[in-house]
């Protein structure tokens, strides 16, 4: 029998980290019975994301195996910050592909409520963890670094992140948000506060012009 809302509190622990691990194990059952085969293409991953729910888009993510030509379509890059290069968007997800200079870097941000996977498509990146402390300081948790093929997961209650591409070369990571985001809390430097902020895209894929 599942415990009740009350049984958690009274524990003291946090009703979205319950709902979270429930999450996931629903997604370790799913992926056990409906395991995709590996996707080769970005049709594909659109088909699988669109026909799967959330909790299958865990085991989606890391059936990718699709050819870094297939990526070269949607790039574009800045010589001032990475660009936020849309794949595919609907109501349910949104698939992005970020194109970074060497060096380049995100804010501080948070994911607007949503879970958001980040696949290294080619190079190397930095992610620093940070969470929010009592007096609304963030503070260092922990760095870890993202090569070619690894994966990354975010949600809100881990706290907030920054990416970096730390290579000497530009870099691709392709980034699945569902639903998908359009606005989140990020550390703005010159005030060293938390703002919210507007989330745009670079370019469109065809589908989407108008
Ligand atoms: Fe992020």
């Amino acid at each position: 029998m599942k415990p009740s809302s009350k049984f958690w509190l009274n524990l003291g622990i946090d009703l979205g980290f319950v709902h979270f691990i429930e999450q996931k194990a629903q997604s370790l059952l799913n992926s056990e019975k409906n395991a995709p085969t590996n996707i080769h293409s970005i049709n594909e991953l659109v088909t699988a994301l669109s026909e799967g729910e959330r909790t299958t888009y865990n085991q989606i993510v890391r059936s990718i195996d699709i050819p870094i030509v297939e990526f070269e379509n949607f790039c574009s890059w800045a010589s001032d910050c990475y660009t936020r290069n849309c794949v595919f968007e609907d109501e349910k997800f949104e698939l992005i592909l970020l194109c970074w200079e060497p060096g380049q870097k995100t804010p501080i941000h948070d994911h607007g409520g949503e879970e958001c996977w980040v696949k290294a498509v080619q190079g190397e990146f930095e992610e620093v963890i940070y969470k929010l402390d009592d007096n609304d300081e963030l503070n260092l948790v922990k760095s870890d670094i993202s090569k070619t093929n690894d994966i990354t997961y975010m949600i809100d209650f881990m706290g907030f992140h920054s990416l970096q591409n730390i290579s000497t070369e530009r870099s691709m990571s392709l980034h699945l948000y569902a639903k998908p985001i359009k606005s989140c809390n990020s550390y703005d430097e010159a005030s060293g506060k938390l703002i919210n902020r507007e989330l745009v895209y670079s370019t469109f894929p065809e589908s989407l012009e108008n």
